[in-house]
């Protein structure tokens, strides 16, 4: 009677070794499958970044063409030109090379693999994170207003924060622009507590609609979308959570949708 229940006891531990094992080998394949999912959401966000940086640039491609238009113009017809046109010229022409270059730097910036931790003011990010969106709402007149509570700074990956508050931004459009929405608005709050700093994205597009609500973060998850690939929101979660240790909550109003992002402070 004895002997069994040791032979029990010892049988129960030699399975126990390889459930443990086994459980080992599955976390390890799933942070495989994480970090392939990581590479394909990177490409997928490039090639959303791609299109912002065209809808950015097709403005002073057309504002450049219509300063020289009158130069050519007066030239071909033998017309003299003062100096001080061209000149005036010239300086409209630089400054809209600089800002064309300055998005072309925050395209770059952003694709910098963050190495580590870095401290950041808040405000200074979300300026770039907005020039690198702003046209594409403007193409659609929506309004977007940012309400800094206080310039706080930041601890964390500096370019990953923008990227998930470009996806979930450039969500917001997508559904105010498809249900065309009267009024379009997107508002972002930043506002802190003792522990931690916490972003607000809220809109008017008349909320999610999709129970239980989370799936939204749920791999390849797309809904209503004409190209949507399922990817932003479950990327935009595992930066914030795996990577922050932050939080990225989700939930409704009577007006839409709202995305908090919670960040701690060290
Ligand atoms: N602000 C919002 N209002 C209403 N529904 C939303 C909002 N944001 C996201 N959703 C819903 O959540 C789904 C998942 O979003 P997610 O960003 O993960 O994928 P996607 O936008 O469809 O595709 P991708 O971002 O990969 O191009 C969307 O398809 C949409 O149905
Ligand atoms: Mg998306």
């Amino acid at each position: 009677m004895r002997q069994t229940k040791i032979e029990d006891f010892l049988e129960l531990e030699e399975h126990n070794k390889e459930l443990e094992q086994r459980v080992k080998e599955e976390v390890f394949k799933n942070r495989e499958k994480d970090k392939l999912m990581f590479q394909q959401a990177k490409l997928a966000s490039m090639g959303e970044m791609l299109g912002n940086i065209s809808h950015q640039w097709r403005q002073p491609l057309m504002e450049i063409s219509s300063i020289f238009l009158p130069i050519e113009a007066k030239l071909n017809m033998d017309i003299p030109l003062d100096n001080k046109e061209v000149l005036d010229s010239i300086e409209k022409l630089n400054d809209i090379t600089k800002y064309m270059s300055n998005t072309i730097d925050d395209f770059k910036n952003f694709f910098l693999k963050d190495k580590e931790k870095i401290h950041f003011e808040i405000l200074e990010q979300i300026n770039s994170t907005v020039n690198i969106i702003s046209s594409s709402l403007k193409v659609h007149d929506i309004k977007l207003d940012i309400i800094i509570q206080k310039n706080t700074v930041m601890l964390g990956y500096k370019n990953e924060y923008s990227q998930v508050l470009i996806n979930i931004i450039n969500n917001a459009r997508d559904i105010l622009v498809q249900r065309k929405i009267q009024n379009p608005k997107i508002k972002i709050t930043i506002t802190e507590n003792k522990n931690d700093i916490i972003t607000k994205i809220e809109d008017n597009a008349g909320g999610i609609k999709i129970t239980p609500i989370e799936k939204v973060f749920d791999p390849f998850f797309t809904y209503e979308k004409i190209n949507g690939s399922g990817i932003g929101l479950f990327m935009s979660k595992l930066i914030i959570e795996n990577n922050m240790n932050g939080k990225l909550e989700v939930s409704n109003n009577k007006e839409g949708a709202i995305f908090t992002v919670i960040i701690p402070k060290s």
